[in-house]
């Protein structure tokens, strides 16, 4: 088990008394539940029946497998800003098997899996990550000599829920791009008799994959989804709705080079390639590495992840939208471009104005739990309306 805290867990103890003897404060507690309950859309009613059911948490089980995947939604998880993944470890789940970061390998790993599915049997989630390949018996990926497929399910008949985190597990990702040697598929094409819940991009943004742990964690259930398993409350808004960049899009102002001025000062990245007009996802919102940035706040257009076959769908990724087909954003944004060309400058900057507005609203901040000793921190944000 991957627990490196000098104040571990006591057995039978429930989650609020074994954060009171961590020394961390009932303020900062709640703010924390705070946090995660703008972050899934939860008024602040929401805030003392999530704190009351964390609280009374006993330490459930969690079972992450890995299977045919680059382990980069890995390392995006355990870069969760707030709460820090070793939070989320160690005092909301028992993460019982997880080959990337526990301290066991080889027998001793599989005989961990084994231990906490035996022990945990029908209340243990799990966490999948990585695609399934099925063809020629499924021989592309085998784990202690058993094949992805068989430890797919052997692990989801005793789970309570499954997660399938990132766009392998989802529905398989670039393995699955034509022509799909390896016949890979996601959780949701094995695992028929149970819902399962997506979280997609490759890789999905931590605070996604946190938030859905605490959803279920504090109701019982998964939060609601789309049509495609994915979590509403992160994959219910287009990027290209979200956009900071969307001014310039609305007033016909594109880059059209990525070295070129427009590129440095921001303008639209439609038409080098940008898919976020047909992209859901919370990118512009929650962004990667607390906040500091994401594909378009960096200058890249976003190439879809978090859609299904985005690598057959969304290629030529630095080709406009219409050039793949069956889009009509081009003839839009032209026609915008021509009739905004007078008065493009007040039209930006009010966009500009509305969307600073959209995002400081939006933007979400969670409060860290309060380490042992330390005093109650003062800017810690207050959850959103
Ligand atoms: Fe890697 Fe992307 Fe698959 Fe995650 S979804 S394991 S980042 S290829
Ligand atoms: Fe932003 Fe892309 Fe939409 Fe332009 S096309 S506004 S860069 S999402
Ligand atoms: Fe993926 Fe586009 Fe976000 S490429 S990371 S969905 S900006």
């Amino acid at each position: 088990m991957y627990a490196p805290s000098s104040h571990p867990w006591i057995p039978g103890d429930s989650l609020g008394q074994h954060l009171q003897q961590r020394g961390v404060s009932r303020r900062d507690f709640v703010q924390f539940c705070g946090g995660l309950c703008a972050v899934l859309g939860l008024g602040k009613d929401a805030v003392p029946r999530m704190a009351r059911a964390l609280e009374s948490l006993k330490r459930p089980s969690v079972i992450w497998i890995q299977l045919q995947e680059c382990t980069g939604c890995v390392e995006s998880v355990i870069r969760t800003a707030d709460p820090t993944i070793g939070n989320l470890v160690l005092d909301m789940i028992s993460l019982d098997y997880s080959h990337t970061l526990m301290a066991a390998a080889g027998h001793q790993a599989e005989a961990a899996l084994q231990s906490a599915m035996k022990t945990n049997a029908g209340k243990y989630l799990l966490v999948v990550t990585g695609s399934v390949p099925l063809n020629d018996d499924g021989i592309y990926l085998t784990i202690g000599g058993r094949t992805a497929k068989t430890i797919l399910e052997e692990a989801a008949a005793g789970a309570a829920g499954i997660v399938a985190v990132g766009a392998c597990a989802h529905w398989g990702s670039v393995q699955a791009a034509r022509p799909n040697p390896t016949g890979a598929v996601g959780v949701s094409q094995v695992i028929k008799d149970k819902p399962v819940v997506n979280i997609a991009g490759c890789p999905p943004i931590a605070d996604v994959v946190t938030a859905t742990l605490v959803h279920y964690l504090t109701f019982g259930r998964m939060p609601a989804t789309d049509g495609d398993g994915r979590p509403l409350f992160a994959y219910g808004a287009l990027i290209h709705d979200q956009c900071p960049r969307r001014a310039h899009f609305d007033a016909g102002q594109f880059v059209e080079v990525f070295d070129d001025a427009h590129a440095r000062e921001g303008w639209c990245l439609y038409h080098v390639g940008c898919k976020g007009p047909a992209t859901f996802s919370p990118c512009p919102i929650f962004q990667w590495n607390e906040g500091t940035s994401w594909p378009i706040g960096a200058g890249h257009p976003c190439l879809g992840c978090t859609e299904r076959h985005f690598w057959d769908t969304m290629t030529p990724f630095y080709g406009r939208l219409p050039d793949i087909g069956g889009f009509g954003v081009e003839r839009t944004a032209d026609i915008i471009g021509a009739a905004l060309a007078v008065g493009a400058t007040a039209g930006v900057a009010a966009h500009a104005v509305a969307t600073g507005i959209h995002q400081a609203r939006l933007k979400r901040q969670l409060p860290v739990m309060g380490t042992p000793g330390a005093p109650p921190s003062s800017s810690s944000p207050q959850p959103k309306e």
